[in-house]
């Protein structure tokens, strides 16, 4: 049995790229009985980005309740608040006064801002040492991470290296799973969907809403509704194709290749299909949403087994400081 662990920032709800490349790819390594999992949602990590508390709130309410409408099952997966389990900032206490300032100081998390150093918080600075107690906490085997957290990974691996020197065997030396980028998902713009490009689509939103996103954002060119067209440079075809079977893509791709079928057209269909394939995560989605209290029930009993184990392993280095 391999322990697997990672975490969540909760900086929004989760758009389409966020959910098809990475919520539903984790959940089906959750529910692997192999696997002994353990996710969380970063909200302690939130506070060097965001301060406005409804947000911070909002965010890590809707990341929770994305993840349970597609089907994340909090049996199997050890699901918490990061801020519920505190003893993640004392261990990163305790990692920051054996890490040194030098190799923290090359973290891209910290350098690529580097050159605005008034826009700088000390949290964002020591960010990968709460990261690494996240994941050393848990006696994690491995970590699923995209290619921007490898280096975090690394810093991760370095400083339990450097405990394990002092106190051996004292921290399980974790390895990263990453994640391939092998599904790029495009955003209304044509580019990979990101928060900060403001290219996502929210399949979360009302269905209005989520019209007018398509409609208005996703970007066509003008030949006219007769012509034929070409499927494959479109934004259109490709996020419909990413979501329709097979049978439906090829069916669209004719009318387009054909003539006589628009981008009006597609568009509409897109909506559709978006409608209906997410009909109950949606309906789950805006339940929890409406329900935050049960929310906050599944996130309070994951945290109480995360605690536990986190106590454990607090315990065992406190000991060898010396506490
Ligand atoms: P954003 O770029 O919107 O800020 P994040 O960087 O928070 O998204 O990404 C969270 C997770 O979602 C990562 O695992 C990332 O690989 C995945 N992800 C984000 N955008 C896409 C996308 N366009 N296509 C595929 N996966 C994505
Ligand atoms: N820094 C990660 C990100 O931005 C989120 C995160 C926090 C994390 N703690 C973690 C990921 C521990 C994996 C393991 O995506």
């Amino acid at each position: 049995m391999s322990r697997i662990l990672t975490g969540i920032q909760s900086t929004g709800t989760p758009h389409l790229g966020n959910i098809l490349g990475a919520i539903l790819p984790a959940i089906e390594i959750s529910n692997d009985p192999k696997n002994d999992s353990f996710l969380f949602i970063a909200d302690l990590h939130s506070l060097t980005q965001i301060k406005d508390s409804e947000e911070l709130k909002r965010n890590t309410y809707a990341v929770a309740a994305a993840w349970l409408a597609f089907g994340l099952d909090p049996q199997k997966t050890v699901f918490y608040r990061q801020s519920d389990v505190i003893e993640c900032t004392e261990l990163a206490w305790y990692l920051n006064c054996f890490y040194p300032y030098q190799r923290l100081k090359l973290a891209h998390s910290f350098k690529d801002k580097s050159n605005r150093l008034e826009d700088v918080n000390a949290g964002l600075f020591v960010y990968p040492m709460l990261m690494a107690a996240d994941i050393l906490l848990y006696d994690a085997d491995f970590v699923p991470v995209g290619k921007d957290q490898l280096q975090h990974l690394e810093m991760t691996r370095d400083v339990a290296s450097r405990i394990n020197h002092r106190y051996p065997d004292l921290f399980i030396v974790p390895q990263p799973l990453l994640k391939e980028d092998t599904m790029l998902i495009p955003g209304t713009d044509g580019e990979k969907m990101s928060k900060s490009r403001n290219n996502i689509i929210d399949i979360f939103q009302s269905e209005k809403e989520i019209k007018k996103v398509i409609n208005k954002d996703i970007i066509t060119d003008d030949i006219p509704l007769e012509d034929p067209k070409e499927p494959g440079n479109s934004t259109v075809f490709k996020l419909y194709e990413l979501l329709a079977s097979s049978e439906e893509s090829k069916e669209m791709a004719r009318k387009l290749k054909a003539g006589g079928y628009g981008w009006g057209h597609a568009k509409r269909e897109l909506l559709t299909l978006i409608i209906e394939k997410y009909k109950s995560p949606r309906e789950k989605f805006n339940y929890y949403m409406s329900n935050k209290e049960k929310l906050d029930v599944i996130l309070k009993e994951g945290s109480l087994k995360a605690k536990e184990i986190a106590q454990t392993t607090l315990n065992r280095l406190k000991e060898k400081i010396g506490y």
